[in-house]
């Protein structure tokens, strides 16, 4: 290619690059996220939120019977005697090793409560929109917050997806900060998940082959980021993405999902529905759990695919280290558990920075591979 062509082309994809981010930043100001196209009826999804036609790498394993595992958690803490625990931990041993995913029931939250979670999603992602504007920024740790994409400015294309969300441990934000649409439930549904990450993490040490306090005394449970995304319905699924493949920054994250489904794993390279059950809450590790469990557990990439039915609901609460300003006494490093290690099974990464990890995980497109590879040996 003659010079005076090449740099014609790479003038070309500059001005794309440069016309994309104008859109981009159009989109951010509106504060109303993809909900406000919605409202405008748009019939067609915006150039800003199409995929390319290549980037379907895997399969679905659409017509297979292939599904998550389910664990009936029985309320092992009160009225289990000891077979019927080694039970649920085996269980969730293999879910964690082959899957990385496992859907839990009969785990103590009323489904009542559940139910109300949701709606207090909705409502609050329905609020007349100079209400809701108000809660609109990219700032996801000094309160209550209200997003389109946190990686709107790096992904190859953006998602159909809003989310409102706030730091639910150590402390949720007081109160008055919390919208009158979603607070009474909001504190409820964050005490009772509280509760139960306590349990999951005390059964996924023993699950480890560890103490049954170990990853709580970890910190594993210590921050939590609480998540209420609103997946409108939308006019063109299939150029679009609900979101997009990705694995979580987080030691495990629950998951509250509705009845619409489109949540997928990829299983032996292959997507595989996480199909949608009442009363049910999903369970899937993050790369800090496969880093710490030294790869024994599986962290597992998963997306979402939009619908023209909709809105899709789903509540995400992330269990993370503490890494926020003030968050002085948590560990400030996290590698491979010395338990798990020995001659056969050496470290295969190293010990990481928590903060180093998650400015690596939020400085990049969520489709770009995991800050996992950084810390390899
Ligand atoms: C996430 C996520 C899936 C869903 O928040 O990380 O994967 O069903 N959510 O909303
Ligand atoms: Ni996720």
């Amino acid at each position: 290619m003659a010079f005076s062509e090449k740099r014609e082309n790479n003038g070309a994809a500059e001005d794309s690059n440069h016309s994309r981010l104008i859109k981009l930043r159009e989109f951010d100001d509106t504060k109303l996220g993809v909900k406000g196209l919605v409202d405008a009826a748009v019939a067609k999804v915006p150039e800003i939120f199409r995929i390319s036609n290549n980037n379907n790498k895997h399969q679905s394993s659409s017509g297979s019977v292939l599904t998550i595992p389910v664990i009936d958690l029985k309320h092992p803490n009160t009225t289990a005697a000891a077979a019927v625990r080694r039970e649920i931990v085996g269980g969730i041993r293999g879910s964690c090793e082959e899957w990385g995913f496992f859907q839990v029931v009969n785990h103590g939250i009323p489904e009542g409560i559940l139910d109300e979670m949701i709606q207090g999603v909705r409502r609050f992602h329905e609020l007349d929109p100079e209400i809701k504007k108000r809660y609109y920024t990219r700032d996801l740790i000094s309160g209550f917050f209200l997003v389109s994409n946190f990686d709107l400015y790096r992904s190859a294309a953006a998602s159909w997806r809003d989310t409102m969300g706030c730091v639910a441990a150590p402390d949720l934000p007081p109160p008055e900060q919390l919208p009158d649409a979603t607070r009474d439930i909001l504190i409820e549904y964050s005490k009772q998940v509280k509760q139960l990450s306590k349990t999951i993490l005390e059964l996924l040490s023993e699950a480890l082959g560890l103490e049954p306090n170990r990853l709580n005394q970890l910190g594993c449970g210590a921050g939590q980021l609480l998540l209420g995304h609103y997946y409108p319905a939308c006019p063109e699924p299939e150029v679009t993405i609900g979101v997009t493949d990705h694995t979580d920054a987080s030691f495990i994250t629950i998951l509250l999902q509705d009845q619409i489904g489109g949540l997928q794993v990829l299983h032996r390279n292959k997507w595989v529905d996480v199909q949608p059950r009442k009363g049910a809450l999903v369970v899937n590790l993050g790369d800090l759990l496969q880093l710490v469990s030294n790869d024994k557990f599986i962290s597992v990439s998963h997306r979402v695919v939009p619908k023209r039915i909709g809105p899709r609901i789903s509540v995400a609460c992330f269990l993370r280290p503490l890494i926020h300003k003030g968050d002085t006494d948590s560990p400030p490093v996290y590698g491979p558990i010395p338990e798990l290690l020995s001659e056969e099974n050496p470290p295969v990464y190293v010990e990481a920075d928590v903060r180093e990890f998650m400015r690596i995980h939020s400085s990049r497109g969520l489709d770009e591979p995991s800050p996992l590879q950084h810390f390899r040996v």
